[in-house]
This record gives structure tokens, C-alpha cells and sequence, in this order.
């Protein structure tokens, strides 16, 4: 305890810290302490620890091999795929607060329910809500060979956040390149096994995390997520021409809020309007993968950890979610005979 309690200060504490210890507790309730000098920092903020690098005659200790890749490619960012996963998408919007983590979690668990290997992997650094709304905490193990997270697990779906590896209000104080570093880590330092598909929940915005996702890993496409009002679709349209701009297919849009029934009467109104993401998704060219609608109880679990999908399975909100997963595999996977449960 008193160790998480140095690492959770330590990495709140930043570039100032000259060590960081990190403990895990292994399964058999014992600890193990990982030491990351501050040399190496910068370059694994996650503090997972390192195999020596081999010496290569006429090289410095550690210098590793000479590099390969010709010199003309480099400094160009490489793709590389993640071990095991056979999809990864995104669900990202330009805009904060729209529902892309909501959208996510119900996603994923909607896609876990049709047979599939699901991931969640949440790339929020600063403001990772995975933890929360699949209710895991704790900090994850590391594989036996120690170079590799191992990923927690609810309601059938793995999932890795930042989050685990601070605590829910200890703020993450980095600047770029730290988290840079460390969404690099999560993106190819996860032990996932194998999966059908990895949902990636983005942070807001179209910077360095979108560019870095988009550039260092294949996707399959994103799922934009937008809210009806004008200020909500001028971002998701930043959201689109980012994704366009780097090559990534865009899977469609989803709409989220538009929509709000009354819990006391049923009452059906549009507080942000009436089908604006629809409108933008056909204006944009792109698929318009469905509605949901703006609902207290979606809210409400959500905040408790019990995602609407599992908790409510037969509400009409899950209805919406599996609609839009249902039309994401059939992207995926079009030549997939889909079972639902
Ligand atoms: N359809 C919905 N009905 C009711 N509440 C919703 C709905 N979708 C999302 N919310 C609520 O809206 C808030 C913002 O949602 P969420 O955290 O998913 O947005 P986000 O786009 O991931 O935000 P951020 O940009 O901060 O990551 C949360 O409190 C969530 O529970
Ligand atoms: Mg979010
Ligand atoms: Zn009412």
C-alpha cells in the first residue's frame, strides 16, 4: 500500500521524481518492486521493466543493433499492429463530453455479446473514465517475462487505462512527450491474448493522441460521436477531416443525445436538437450508425459502473447500442453470419 502510495505521488510529482517504485501485487499477495532510475523516464513512464539490450561489437554498451530500416524511411512513423488483435477501432469526436467513453463501454459490451473477443483500451491519459464505468480498479500485473501489462477484466471485456496505475483523483502532471511515451506503452505493452476487436476510447480533440493512434497502429476505422447541437458538429467535423487526413477509414457517426425521453412521463423532446449528426454524417458522405438517446438512466449507471448493456439488457437503450454494434461488425467482419445474445 505504502509503495502504490509512492508511485501514485511520484507520478503526480512528474519529471521531478528521481525514482519511481512501483509495486504490483502478484497473485500469490506477495510484492514485487520495480525500479526505474530517471534516466530512463522519459522514455517508460509506465516504469514497466526492460530486458538489457544485447552488445553489438563496435557499439556502445546497449546501443542495440545497428537500425535497419533504410535511411530515406526514417523518422516516418512505422504502423505497427498489436500482438494478437485481429480489429482495433477508435470512437473519438473532436468535441469533450459527447459520449465517446459511454458509447465505447456499451459498444464494446454490445460486440462482446455477439461472439467476439472484445478489448477496451482507454487512450484518455488525463481523463481516463474506463475504470469507472466498467467499475475495475487496482493496478494491473505484469506477464511473467515482467515487459508486458496485463490487462483487468469485467463483464467479459479486458480493458487497460490509465487509470489503473493512478488513482481515480490523483491528477496525471506530464507534459507531451511523457504521455506520449506512456500511450505508447499502453498501445503496444499490453499483454490482450487474442481479440477479435480492441475499442479504443479517445480523449478529445485532434491532437497528439489521435495523430500518434493514427499513425503508429492499423486501424479499421472510427466511430465519431456527436452530440446534435452546432458546437458539438463543428468539432466532430474537425474529428472527420483529422481521420480523413491520416487515411483512416471512418466507420460512421453516431448520435448521441438528440433524443431525451422523460423517465416520469415518457415524454419525448429534442434538447439539442433534432438530427443534426444525421444531417452532418450524410453532408460528410459517411454512414450514419444510429442514435442514442439522452436518457437519466444511461447516466446514472453509468456513473455506478454498470454499464447500460449488461445492467439493463432488455431496455431500449441497449436496443440502440446493439443496433450500432451490429452495424459495426457488419463493416468488420461483411461476411459474418451475426449471432446476437
Ligand atoms: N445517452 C446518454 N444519456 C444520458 N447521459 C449520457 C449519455 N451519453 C453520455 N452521457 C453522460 O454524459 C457525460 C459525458 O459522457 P462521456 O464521459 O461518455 O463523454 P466523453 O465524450 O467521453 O467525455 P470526454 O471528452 O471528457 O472524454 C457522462 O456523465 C455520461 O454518463
Ligand atoms: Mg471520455
Ligand atoms: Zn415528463
Amino acid at each position: 500500500m505504502v509503495s502504490t502510495v509512492a508511485f501514485r505521488g511520484t507520478v503526480a510529482a512528474g519529471l521531478w521524481a528521481r525514482t519511481i517504485f512501483w509495486t504490483t501485487n502478484v497473485r500469490n499477495g506477495t510484492c514485487r518492486t520495480i525500479t526505474t532510475s530517471r534516466s530512463t523516464f522519459h522514455e517508460n513512464p509506465l516504469g514497466i521493466p526492460r530486458k538489457p539490450l544485447p552488445q553489438v561489437p563496435g557499439r556502445g554498451p546497449g546501443a542495440g543493433p545497428a537500425p535497419t530500416i533504410p535511411r530515406m524511411q526514417r523518422g516516418l512513423p512505422q504502423k505497427m499492429p498489436i500482438k494478437g488483435v485481429k480489429h482495433i477501432i477508435a470512437v473519438a469526436s473532436g468535441k469533450g463530453g459527447v459520449g465517446k467513453s459511454t458509447t465505447s463501454v456499451n459498444l464494446a459490451l454490445a460486440i462482446a455479446g455477439m461472439n467476439k473477443r472484445v478489448g477496451l483500451l482507454d487512450a484518455d491519459i488525463f481523463g481516463p473514465s474506463i475504470p469507472r464505468l466498467m467499475n475495475l480498479s487496482g493496478e494491473p500485473e505484469l506477464t511473467g517475462t515482467e515487459d508486458r501489462l496485463v490487462p483487468l477484466t469485467n463483464f467479459g471485456v479486458k480493458c487497460m487505462s490509465m487509470g489503473f496505475l493512478v488513482g481515480e483523483e490523483a491528477p496525471v502532471v506530464w507534459r507531451g512527450l511523457m504521455v506520449m511515451k506512456a500511450l505508447q506503452q499502453l498501445l503496444h505493452q499490453v499483454e490482450w491474448g487474442e481479440l477479435d476487436l480492441l475499442v479504443i476510447d479517445m480523449p478529445p480533440g485532434t491532437g497528439d493522441t489521435q495523430l500518434t493512434i493514427s499513425q503508429q497502429i492499423p486501424l479499421s476505422g472510427v466511430v465519431i460521436v456527436s452530440t446534435p447541437q452546432d458546437i458539438a458538429l463543428i468539432d466532430a467535423r474537425k474529428g472527420v477531416n483529422m481521420f480523413k487526413k491520416v487515411n483512416v477509414p471512418i466507420l460512421g457517426v453516431v448520435q448521441n443525445m438528440s433524443l431525451h425521453v422523460c423517465p416520469n412521463c415518457n415524454h419525448e423532446s429534442h434538447i439539442f436538437g433534432d438530427g443534426g449528426a444525421e444531417r452532418t454524417a450524410k453532408e460528410m458522405n459517411l454512414d450514419f450508425l444510429g442514435d442514442v438517446a439522452l436518457h437519466s438512466e444511461i447516466c446514472q449507471l453509468s456513473d455506478k459502473g454498470q454499464p447500460v448493456v449488461v445492467s439493463r439488457p432488455n431496455s431500449k437503450h441497449t436496443e440502440y447500442y446493439k443496433a450500432i454494434a451490429f452495424k459495426v461488425v457488419a463493416k468488420l467482419w461483411p461476411s459474418d453470419t451475426i449471432q446476437s445474445t
